[in-house]
């Protein structure tokens, strides 16, 4: 039986760390789901990490589907929640309600995550957790919205930081079932986390989350620019080059394949 979005809130009230990452084919998601990640992310990251998008703006519904499938069969034990691209879900309820019920019905997820909380976002995600589809909310660092923010620390101001609590507090009451927060000072997400019922997942938010996630390829080492706040548990873009560069060498002196 998969995990469920509720058994992550009871995790939360055992005080039992959630370990999520993000997933964009089948293969790594039967890895990361073997090696026992309790929340598979598709995040619209796909757009810049697998597709060599510059940001997350250009990618569509039907590539975030056409991914989430395939994560889909690699998957046995994690919740499955895939992110809504960009302005599939601003536009309209309905439209929100479209793009996120395509996501479950075409891929099989659980849960789907939108960026944003106070008050037009929070009201849509009300309705989509009316309608039986589990939200996972994200507030802080949104990067659909870089073209406004950056990729910059955000909740360094008392404004701000007051703003990206009642973001989370309003997801919270809506009926999301946890909040990522992206790049916030590790007080705040502190703060957060102590106030609100559902787990907090943070990224570069600090320690007292009630669980933490990465970009998977950041966490391997495969991507040429990491996050100040990632870290990388293996250099696969070493490991890679050298297999690599052996075969070539193999190939070319005619010692692969063997006689
Ligand atoms: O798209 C993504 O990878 C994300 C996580 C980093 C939270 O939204
Ligand atoms: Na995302």
């Amino acid at each position: 039986m998969p995990i469920t979005p509720q058994q992550l809130i009871e995790r939360k009230q055992q005080g039992i760390a959630i370990v999520a990452l993000t997933a964009y084919d089948y293969v790594s998601a039967k890895l990361l789901d073997r090696a026992g990640v309790d929340l598979l992310l598709v995040g619209d990251s796909l757009g810049m990490v697998v597709l060599g998008y510059e940001t997350t703006l250009p990618l569509t519904l039907d590539e975030m589907i056409h991914h989430a499938k395939a994560v889909r069969r690699g998957i046995e034990k994690a919740l499955m929640v895939v992110d809504l691209p960009f302005l599939t879900y601003q536009e309209s309820f309905q439209q929100a309600m479209h793009s996120a019920g395509r996501i479950l019905k075409e891929t099989g997820a659980q849960a789907v995550k939108l960026e944003g909380g106070y008050p037009e976002i929070a009201e849509t995600v009300r309705r989509l957790v009316l309608a039986g589809i589990p939200v996972l909310g994200h507030v802080g660092l949104t990067p659909q919205s870089v073209h406004q923010l950056g990729y910059r620390k955000q909740g360094k101001t008392p404004e701000t930081s007051d703003r990206i609590f009642k973001e989370a507090v309003a997801l919270q009451e809506a009926g999301a079932f946890a909040v990522v927060l992206e790049h916030i000072p590790s007080k705040l997400a502190a703060e957060i986390s102590k106030t609100l019922v559902i787990p907090t997942i943070g990224i570069g938010a600090g320690v007292h989350c009630d669980g933490q996630v990465l970009v998977t390829h950041d966490l391997l080492g495969m991507t040429d620019r990491v996050p100040p706040f990632a870290k990388r548990y293996a250099n696969l873009q070493e490991t890679i080059t050298q297999a690599v560069q052996a075969y070539g060498e193999d190939v070319r002196d005619r010692r692969f394949p063997p006689d």
